[in-house]
């Protein structure tokens, strides 16, 4: 076991247990946001593809702040880890405008910004539906499931984005599973993953 410090709550859990989890039994903490950790049991064994960052904490060390990503950081004894600390918040803040300035209209960011407090920034937004977490990938690739290996990922007009391969895609749905946004769909042949709108030129 290992004994560590998560919202000023000193709890044990078992070795190899990553922040997120051991967080997640602790009551009072609030919840860490993810967008591209797999909440659903039937892919709870897929590797984390580690990418979206707003499930980041503060983990003080020697009297400085680190920020680990929780969903794949495993425990370590002694670790003291503050999940709403006003600096962890500012970090998950920056983080998230960066996913609303690619995706501004997207429903699950647009919940995610409001209830973190942030507006929607001013420049030039674009409207994608997808941010390229890799997770739709990585569900359709993983040798634990089906490996179906019907999604690469392409480059086009300089944009990088995933694409399904009817031929191959044996609908078995993972990939919609996968995606924290929802924007994958299963269409009459095979799924469906948003193409970007610069690559559509
Ligand atoms: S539905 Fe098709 S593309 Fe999606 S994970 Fe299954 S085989 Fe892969
Ligand atoms: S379609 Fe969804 S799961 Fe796939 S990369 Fe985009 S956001 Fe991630
Ligand atoms: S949930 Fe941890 S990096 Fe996305």
């Amino acid at each position: 076991m290992v004994t560590l410090t998560i919202d000023g709550v000193e709890i044990s859990v078992q070795d190899g247990t990553t922040i997120l989890d051991a967080a997640r039994n602790v009551s009072g903490v609030g919840k860490i946001p993810t967008l591209c950790h797999i909440n659903s049991p039937a892919l709870s064994d897929l590797k984390p593809v580690k990418s979206c960052r707003v499930c980041t904490v503060e983990q003080v060390r020697d009297g400085r702040s680190v920020f680990p990503l929780s969903c794949v950081t495993q425990v370590r004894e002694g670790m003291v880890i503050n999940t709403n600390s006003d600096v962890v918040k500012e970090r998950r803040k920056d983080i998230i405008r960066e996913h609303l300035t690619r995706c501004s209209k997207e429903p699950v960011i647009l919940e995610l910004a409001k209830e973190m407090g942030v507006a929607i920034p001013e420049g030039d937004l674009q409207e994608e539906e997808c941010i390229l977490c890799g997770m739709c990938y990585r569900a359709c690739n993983d040798p634990r499931g089906l490996a179906a290996e019907a999604i690469s990922q392409v480059k086009q007009n300089g944009a990088s984005y995933y694409q399904v391969d009817e031929t191959k895609c044996l609908a078995c749905g993972d990939c919609m599973i996968a995606c924290s946004l929802g924007t994958v769909k299963l269409g009459e042949k095979a799924a469906i993953i948003p193409k970007p709108k610069a690559a559509a030129k």
